[in-house]
């Protein structure tokens, strides 16, 4: 079973945009079974795949729906109220994983307050029980069985949560617009990356796919900050060939009741279409190279 975590500490550079094209493409286009996993209390995520609901508890905060069909008596260790998150793992429940509309799709949601709650814990605490939570829940036999690919999305933050996902990654992508200070988070995500791949057992290694540039427009600033990257030692090699135009449709189809729903879906003349196509493709050959 194939990890992967789009993860940059910078906010608003396409991690959640870049799961849901993986999460699409690995589930439509290539047919595996796909798990996403949402690891950032903003929700985005599961959103784009569930009704999430408000919190009631804490305005602005937003939860699960109620898991289909649930009753009391054969959901054990369930969230609160019949509600399935990820954020269970951290409390000593079980997670429900949610079918959705796309067949081989499952998700398995995030919920605010309970991933915020998960995550304070005394820093003494950290390792145990959040750092290695979700490595333990990815290492489950039944689960390994069940999906071929997991995609988590992060928080943009170095905390627990993050490192968590990153701990039980098999693959990082590290997604950037080309401007100053999200390639300050791209630096300290190859810091990251190096520690935890280096902690490594050799027999589970932490792959580096990238550097993947998003949101990329033909304007000097891009243009010069890309090239600079490709000509700086350490960095080079992990700049990745494909990146992401800033293009409408990308941030269209994520409108409710949009039509249509995925990128994969627009006529293949769509240009978005087609870079999403060519980053995903170079994403999977790198992620099944060797299988
Ligand atoms: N290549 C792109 N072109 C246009 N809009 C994009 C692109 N990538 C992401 N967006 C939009 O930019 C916003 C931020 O992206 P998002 O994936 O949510 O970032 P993050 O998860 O890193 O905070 C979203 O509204 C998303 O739809
Ligand atoms: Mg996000």
């Amino acid at each position: 079973m194939k990890v992967i975590v789009p993860a940059n500490n910078k906010g608003g550079v396409g991690k959640t945009k870049l799961s849901i094209l993986l999460s699409e493409y690995f589930s439509v286009v290539l047919g595996k079974k796909v798990l996403a996993i949402d690891f950032d209390p903003q929700c985005n995520f599961s959103q784009r795949f569930l009704s999430m609901e408000i919190d009631p508890a804490s305005p602005g905060g937003k939860i699960p729906p109620i898991y289909p069909e649930y009753n009391p008596k054969e959901f054990e260790g369930i969230g609160p109220e019949g509600r399935s998150s990820i954020a269970d793992i951290f409390f000593g429940g079980l997670v429900y994983p949610y079918e959705t509309y796309i067949e081989n799709l499952d998700v398995t949601p995030a919920h605010a307050d309970r991933l915020l709650e998960a995550e304070s814990v005394r820093r003494s605490e950290v390792l145990e029980k959040v750092h290695k939570q979700l490595g333990l829940f990815l290492d489950m036999p039944d689960l390994k069985e069940m999906y071929d690919v997991v995609i988590i999305d992060t928080a943009p933050s170095k905390g627990p949560l993050t490192i968590s996902a990153i701990k039980a990654a098999t693959h990082m992508v590290i997604p950037s617009i080309m401007e100053e200070q999200p390639i300050q988070g791209v630096y300290g995500m190859l810091q990251l990356w190096k520690q935890e791949a280096l902690c490594r057992e050799p027999s589970k290694p932490l792959k580096l796919i990238g550097v993947l540039p998003n949101m990329f427009r033909p304007i000097n600033l891009h243009r010069d900050m890309l090239q600079s990257l490709r000509e700086t030692d350490f960095v080079k090699q992990y700049i990745m060939p494909v990146s992401l135009g800033a293009r409408a449709s990308f941030s269209e189809v994520d409108a409710e009741g949009a039509k249509p729903e995925s990128i994969f879906d627009l006529p293949d003349s769509s240009k978005a279409k087609e870079e999403a196509l060519a980053v995903c493709k170079y994403i999977a050959q790198n992620v099944f190279e060797g299988d």
